[in-house]
Parts: structure tokens; sequence; C-alpha cells
């Protein structure tokens, strides 16, 4: 599979989204002109930390061996063990140093400062597969889907498979940097990154700051849900944060990214909740995760995210269809536009069949996870066509690296049938 995308792996970031074209009144505004952090601009390469100590993520043991996650294929998928194992050194919180790249992933960030991902904060497919898989009896399907979609499509490199988890660290990402141009990591905007998000601001709000954890935020996010972070809170305060965007960022785009986002906040309910504490959600469990940390004004600062004492992970995988199921539910409670502001309109998208005039209208879970799926796979065959004549293996390769199969499960249209 990687053979034949890397035959194809430049024209691949030419032309992504291509349906966007179509777009009435977004064209070249939004997802066309998707902001690659540049130069000394938040995100961009010059202040981009650098270790020149690369060193992997620490391997699981037979002693130590998690839900066996390794070499990107599926692992046991049967949670429900203290994480990291009592014994086990090599997963320690290490806080990250200042040489070390972090960036809008919790999850990840968390990952990282346990070795679970390298330290430095330069991964790549394999590390993040297996990690999210062992840290947090993530399903294969799901992690695979993410994998993909970051590295491939969105923020990494195709050759090298190797992905920043924050700015752009394009001479370490890259396979060659004149030839692939950069590579912006997971602080890329509006490629996997999206406005609204829980605890980082809009990269125009934040004048170009989309990755750094907001206090703020946090408080706000922590006041309305009451520190109970379920469904019925998130799925609240995610709508607060759309209005807030409505009102304030005459750039918002919540394209079908923004579910993506919707899909992000149900880890908070679904990942980070502890075995130890029957998987209910609250606010010291879920600010030990975001590093967030309270000051005796009531205010919240940043500290490194970390795994909280005595965890345990979830006992079944975390799979696409349930994101997908909790991505519906999320927006069914608050339905909201899905486009664009331009020049202080909000334009619906069409992106048939699921979104019609800027109305979901995908009708279940499964739909969803196909528009999911549409989404991120659609860029494929434009981009092969864009560069050779694409064989149907090669087409078959890339959806079946998308997770093609998981989806044709879920009774998804096959979007290519070249
Ligand atoms: C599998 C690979 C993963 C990738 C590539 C990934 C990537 C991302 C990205 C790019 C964002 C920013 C989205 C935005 O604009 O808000 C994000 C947000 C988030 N991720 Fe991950 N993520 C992954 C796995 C996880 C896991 C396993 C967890 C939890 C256990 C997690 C928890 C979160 C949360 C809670 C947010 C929202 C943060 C906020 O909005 O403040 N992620 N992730
Ligand atoms: C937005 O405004 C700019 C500047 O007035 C104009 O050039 C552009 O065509 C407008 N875009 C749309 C989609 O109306
Ligand atoms: C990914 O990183 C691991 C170290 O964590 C390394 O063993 C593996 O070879 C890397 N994979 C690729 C494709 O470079
Ligand atoms: C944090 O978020 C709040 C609310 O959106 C905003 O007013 C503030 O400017 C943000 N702070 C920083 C440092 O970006
Ligand atoms: C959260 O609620 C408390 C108590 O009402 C209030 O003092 C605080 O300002 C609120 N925080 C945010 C960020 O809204
Ligand atoms: C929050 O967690 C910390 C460390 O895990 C612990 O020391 C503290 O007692 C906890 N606080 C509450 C209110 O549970
Ligand atoms: C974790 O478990 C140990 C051993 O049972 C206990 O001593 C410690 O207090 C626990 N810590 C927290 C934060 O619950
Ligand atoms: C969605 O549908 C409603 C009618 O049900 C319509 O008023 C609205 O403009 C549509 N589009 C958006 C972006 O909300």
């Amino acid at each position: 599979m990687k053979v034949v995308l890397t035959l194809v792996s430049f024209a691949s970031l030419v032309t992504p989204f291509p349906w966007v074209a179509n777009q009435p009144g977004l064209k070249n505004h939004h997802l066309l002109a998707r902001q690659q952090s540049g130069g000394g601009q938040p995100g961009g390469p010059e202040t981009c930390p650098f270790n020149t100590n690369h060193e992997g993520a620490a391997p699981i043991t037979d002693t130590f061996p998690y839900n066996g996650a390794k070499g990107g294929v599926p692992g046991k998928g049967v949670g429900g063990y203290q994480v990291p194992a009592p014994g086990d050194d090599a997963h320690q919180f290490i806080a990250p140093t200042d040489e070390d790249i972090r960036g809008p992933c919790p999850g990840l960030n968390a990952a990282a400062n346990h070795g679970f991902l390298s330290r430095d904060g330069i991964t790549n497919y394999t590390e993040v597969v297996d990690a999210v898989q062992n840290v947090y009896n993530m399903g294969y399907d799901l992690a695979n889907f993410l994998a993909v979609f970051s590295i491939y499509i969105a923020d990494g490199d195709w050759t090298t498979t190797k992905l920043s988890i924050g700015c752009d660290a394009t001479t370490r990402t890259s396979v060659s940097p004149t030839l692939t141009g950069s590579e912006p990591g997971l602080d890329g905007h509006n490629k996997f990154e999206a406005d609204t998000s829980l605890t980082r601001d809009d990269y125009f709000l934040g004048d170009g700051d989309n990755f750094d954890f907001n206090g703020t935020l946090f408080g706000m996010m922590a006041n309305t849900t009451n520190g109970v972070f379920d469904l019925d809170g998130l799925a609240l305060f995610r709508f607060q944060r759309y209005q807030q965007s409505r009102r304030d960022n005459p750039q918002l785009f919540f394209g079908p990214l923004g579910l993506f986002t919707h899909g992000a906040a149900s880890f908070v309910y679904e990942l980070f909740p502890s075995g130890t504490e029957g998987y209910a959600p609250n606010l010291n469990n879920t600010a030990t995760f975001f590093g967030a940390e309270q000051s005796p004004d009531g205010t919240w600062v940043h500290i490194p995210e970390r795994i909280p004492d005595n965890w345990t992970s979830r006992a079944t995988p975390y799979t696409l269809l349930d994101v997908a199921t909790q991505i519906f539910e999320m927006y069914s409670m608050y339905p909201v536009g899905i486009g664009g502001s331009v020049n202080g309109t909000f334009v619906g998208i069409d992106f048939p069949p699921y979104v019609q005039g800027g109305n979901l209208t995908a009708a279940k879970p499964s739909d969803l996870a196909c528009l999911l799926y549409q989404f991120v796979a659609g860029p494929i065959p434009s981009s092969l066509n864009g560069f050779v004549e694409p064989s149907v293996q090669a087409l078959q390769a890339a959806l079946t690296a998308i997770g093609g199969e998981a989806f044709t499960n879920l009774g998804c249209p096959i979007p290519v049938t070249k």
C-alpha cells in the first residue's frame, strides 16, 4: 500500500477537498485557501521546537502488553487495565521540554508525555495507531481512520508516514521538503484542526494560534457542563462555542471538519473516564488529561497533559460507528448550519447526499460515518488522477488505507468505482 501511494504523494496535496470548488461563495475562500502556518507565524517552522534527539515511542513489552497493539495492526481490543501499568517505568509521565512539540490534541499530547508516542512530538503511523489502542482502547477502525486522515491527507507525509502532533516540522517529517512543500502538522488549520474547538481559539480570533490551551475556554466548559462533562453538557458547550464563533469570527468555517470536532468532544466522556471512577467523567480527571490547573483565583492555567493516577482504560473498543453515533446525537440536540462566513454572511454548503444547503440530511449514525468517509476519501481519486492514471489496485489500496472495508461494512457507497 505505501509503495503505491508513494508514487502519487506530491500530487495529493494539490487538490484536496475538490468538492469545495462547487460551493457558491466559498470557492477560494476557506478550504481552498487553507492556512498553512508559514515562517515565524504561530505554528510555523521558525518557532517550532526542535529536539535533535528523536527517540521513538517506548515499545510495549511482554511484561506490560496493554492491548498488544504493535506494528500498526489491530490489537486485542480489550481494555479495562491500568495505564501506565504499575512498574512500567518506560511509560511514566515526563513533562515535555521546550524542545518537544505538542499541539491541539490533549489525547495525543498526554500519550506523548507518557512515551506512548515519541516524546519529541514527531510520530508516525505505526506509533499513533498502536498508542491510541494501547492507552485508550480506541477501536482499530477509528484509530486507522484518524491516523490515515491526519498523516496522509491533512498534515503529515505519505512516504515517511511521519506526523508532527503540533507545529510545522517539515524538515523532520518530509521525505523531501522541496518536493512535498510544507507539512503543517496537527496545528494546520482547516486541514484537520477546525474552528469552534472546546479549549483552543479559532484560527482567526487567536491571530493564528489555534493550538494552545485557553484556560478561559476550559473554565467555560467546566461551568457549562457543571463539571460533569457528559454528552448533554458537551453538546450544549459545543453549541455555545458555535454561537460564539458565528458572532465573533468573520472567517468561521464549520464544514464537515466541524463534525470531527463534535467527535473529539465525545472522547472526553468516552475515552478519558476511568474504570476506577465508574467511567463517569469528572472535573479532576478531565482537567488532568487537558493539562488544566486551577489557580487560587479560580482561573485555569496550562500544565503538561497527563494520564491521571490509577487510571484504567475503557473496557470495549471505541469504534467508528460509536463515534458516528455520538456525533449524530450531539448534532441532533443542537442542529447548526454547516458552512462558513463569507463577508459577514453565513453560507451553507452542499455535500450531497449528507449535507444540503447547510443542513445535515444524514438520517442515521451510519450515514454520518459515510459522510466522514466521503469527506476524507474524496480527495484520493482526483489526486491520483492529477498525476498518473491510477490502476484499480492503486485506488483499492488508497481506499483500504483510509479504512474502506470498515465503511463498506457500514453500508457506505464506495466513492470510487473506476
Ligand atoms: C488517533 C489519532 C488522533 C488524531 C490524529 C487526533 C487529532 C486531533 C486534532 C487535530 C484535534 C484538533 C481538533 C480541533 O480543531 O478541535 C484534536 C482534538 C481533540 N482530541 Fe484528538 N486526535 C487523535 C486521538 C485522540 C484521542 C485518542 C483522544 C482522547 C483519548 C483525543 C482527544 C481529543 C480531544 C478531547 C480534542 C478536543 C480538544 C479541544 O477542542 O480543546 N484525540 N485531536
Ligand atoms: C467579499 O468581499 C470582497 C471585498 O469586498 C470581494 O472581493 C469578494 O468578492 C466578496 N466575496 C463574496 C463571496 O462575496
Ligand atoms: C515509526 O516509529 C517507530 C519507533 O517508534 C519505528 O520503529 C518505526 O520504524 C517507524 N516507522 C516507520 C514507517 O518509519
Ligand atoms: C481565550 O478565550 C477567550 C474566550 O473565547 C478569549 O476572550 C480570550 O482572548 C482567549 N485568550 C487567549 C490568550 O487567546
Ligand atoms: C464559572 O463560574 C464561576 C462561578 O459562577 C465564575 O466565577 C467563573 O467566572 C466562571 N468561569 C468562566 C470561565 O466563565
Ligand atoms: C484530584 O487529583 C489529584 C491527583 O490525582 C488528587 O491529589 C486530588 O485529591 C484530586 N482532587 C479531587 C477533588 O478529587
Ligand atoms: C492510587 O492507588 C494507590 C494504591 O491503591 C493509592 O495509595 C493512591 O492513593 C491512589 N491514588 C489516587 C490519586 O487515587
Ligand atoms: C437549513 O434549513 C432551514 C429550514 O429548515 C433553513 O431555514 C436554513 O437556512 C437552512 N440552512 C442553514 C445553513 O441553516
